[in-house]
């Protein structure tokens, strides 16, 4: 088996890489991404000690780079997570967002095409659902609910998805998509909200929170996603969304108070900001689909996975600080400057 494995200097697709290696040892996979400001090489150090890994740093967009390596590496499997992925920056600078997050997909889904991979998957997100009122804590979000996406972080991700069943219709891509909640877990740069504010935290810094902090999220520990991602490529069937998500809302100022409380610093470090533009109110994923069909349950509880999670970036201050300092972007300078 041969995969490919988009975006994975990145939070969830590193993750995923190490979870694939430990899992299915024998897999061939091959990493590429273009190690944009939150792609850390450094994070991949252990799996590119194995000898069936390989890393190549490249546009997904870039036609050029990616034909010629699915020319040479005859991929069975990829698994796409190379993205913009931050709402904030989005609605700062869309421009970045639809070309990574959708001329991008175009570009390996041609590929795929043409080099006949036997699974395109691509991981996509809760947000192309839009958001749930907050006074209807009965509504969640099911994979057949009409797609109207609030950022231009989701409207790109929207696109994405909306392509990739397009190529599997038009074109028979064996394709499926994933639709996950808010991850959080080791390895997430810390401009989202639960690695900011674990290391403002730590420096007893001001906690930004958006609004009223009222905003709900629905949690999942990294590890979960990347078994149902997992799952998928097993026995998922082509053509089909499943939804992934374990029930697990928090509003903001919850998780931020979880926080602080397990720091032990104290409540008065939360300042109320201005709001996101367009802020999405609440996110609930319904996952009887992808339990119902492929067995699929999360396994970490929420305060099992904020503790490690806390645990693992105090545990890892090196790994953060950083990249708050910049530093972390010599890594690939020093790994394959002189090659
Ligand atoms: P991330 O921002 O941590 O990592 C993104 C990775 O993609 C980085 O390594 C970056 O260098 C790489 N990349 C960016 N542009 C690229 C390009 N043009 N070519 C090649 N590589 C490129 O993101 P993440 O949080 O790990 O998210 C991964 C995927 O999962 C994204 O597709 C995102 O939409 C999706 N997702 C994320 C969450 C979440 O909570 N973080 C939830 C659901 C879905
Ligand atoms: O739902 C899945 C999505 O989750 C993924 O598709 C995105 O890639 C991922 O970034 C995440 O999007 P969010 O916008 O929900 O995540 P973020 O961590 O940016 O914000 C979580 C909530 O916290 C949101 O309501 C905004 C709020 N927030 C965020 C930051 C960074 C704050 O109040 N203060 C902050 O400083």
């Amino acid at each position: 088996m041969k995969m490919l494995v988009t975006g994975a200097a990145g939070f969830i697709g590193s993750n995923f890489v190490f979870y694939m290696q430990e899992e299915h040892p024998d897999y061939d996979i091959v990493v590429l991404d273009a190690l944009t400001y939150c792609g850390n090489l450094e994070t991949l150090k252990p799996a590119l000690k194995k000898k069936n890994f390989r890393f190549v740093k490249g546009d997904i967009a870039d036609r050029d780079v990616v034909f010629p390596l699915f020319r040479e590496e005859k991929f069975d499997v990829v698994v796409n997570f190379a993205a913009e992925s931050h709402v904030d920056r989005s609605i700062e600078d869309p421009g970045i967002f639809l070309k990574t997050n959708i001329l991008g997909t175009q570009v390996l889904m041609d590929a795929a095409r043409e080099y006949q991979v036997s699974r395109f998957h691509q991981v996509g997100t809760d947000e192309v659902y839009g958001d749930l009122p907050l006074d209807r804590p009965d509504l969640f979000f099911t994979e057949d609910m009409p797609i109207t996406a609030s950022s231009p972080y989701s409207a790109s991700k929207a696109s994405a998805d909306l392509l990739a069943l397009a190529y599997h219709r038009t074109y028979g891509l064996p394709v499926t998509i994933s639709r996950c909640s808010n991850n959080y877990g080791p390895y997430q740069f810390p401009e989202k909200l639960i690695p900011l504010m674990i290391a403002r935290a730590l420096d007893d810094k001001d906690l930004p929170v958006y609004g009223t902090g009222e905003n709900v999220r629905d949690w999942l520990y990294v590890k979960d996603h990347c078994r149902a991602i997992d799952r998928i490529l097993q026995d998922g069937e082509v053509g089909q969304v499943y939804n992934i998500g374990g029930h697990n809302e928090r509003t903001n100022l919850q998780v931020v108070k979880t926080i602080l409380h397990q720091l032990g610093k104290p409540e008065s470090l939360i300042t109320f900001v201005g709001d996101r533009k367009g802020h999405d109110l609440r996110y609930a994923i319904d996952p009887t689909k992808i339990h119902d069909q492929l067995g699929w349950l999360p396994t970490t509880a929420f305060d099992d996975g904020i503790r490690q999670t806390i645990d693992w970036y105090l545990e890892n201050k090196a790994w953060w600080e950083r990249i708050i300092s910049g530093e972390y972007q010599q890594y690939y300078k020093e790994m394959y400057g002189n090659r």
